[in-house]
């Protein structure tokens, strides 16, 4: 069974944002998540071998719910499937992105930033939506504002959020879980600094949520 966008944002209180620069990288580093206690990764589309990643971490560790991001065109979704991701995020939706999420095989989690834009997204039929950028549009105080008139959508806000802050985001109802790349230190991927790694997916995979 493939999980839904739903079941995905329920199974970890954070979803580490992931930038993979080398793809010997890629099994240590889900190893080193799932041993943390995180298994939703979010493989960034902004490298060479980030597909390529996605296939080999879905192969290592079938246990991880594998994701690409930065998806921001068809061709791209479609590349993501068939590396074997089982969700995709974008940081905006356009026309041809929702008419490409229709057709795909796994769910899109859609970036938003404006209430206009949450609204569009929602009235094309997706009801868990990314806040992106998380802090420059508003951080908590946005995702407050939002509930009211928006009361049937949930969002995973990504973008400038830290261990530090995190908290304050989960606390709020609308909020399913939070996105990062704090858990992933670039400098902590290049030396292979994998306890690191387990150790701060840990101390985010025991944040509480609502
Ligand atoms: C990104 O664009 O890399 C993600 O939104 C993560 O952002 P962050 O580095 O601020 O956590």
């Amino acid at each position: 069974m493939k999980p839904t966008v739903e079941e995905i944002l329920a199974a970890s209180p954070v979803i580490p944002v992931v930038v993979l620069a080398r793809l010997e990288e890629a099994v240590p580093l889900a190893r080193a998540l799932v041993a943390g206690g995180i298994r939703v990764i979010e493989v960034t589309l902004r490298t060479p071998v980030a597909l390529e990643a996605i296939r080999l971490m879905r192969e290592a560790v079938p246990e991880a719910l594998v994701g690409a991001g930065t998806v921001t065109r068809p061709g791209e979704l479609a590349a993501a499937e068939r590396a074997g991701a089982v969700f995709a995020v974008t940081p905006g939706l356009t026309p041809p992105l929702v008419e490409a999420s229709r057709h795909a095989g796994i769910p899109v989690l859609p970036g938003v930033m404006t209430p206009s834009e949450a609204i569009a997204a929602r009235d094309a039929g997706f009801s868990h939506l990314k806040l992106f950028p998380a802090g420059p549009a508003g951080g908590v105080a946005m995702l407050k504002a939002l509930a009211g008139p928006l009361p049937g959508l949930r969002f995973c806000p990504t973008g400038g959020i830290t261990a530090e802050s995190a908290p304050d985001y989960l606390r709020l109802p609308n909020v399913a879980c939070v996105g990062g790349s704090w858990i992933t230190p670039p400098a902590a991927l290049a030396s292979g600094d994998w306890p690191l790694v387990t150790g701060l997916a840990a101390a985010a995979a025991r944040l509480a949520r609502g």
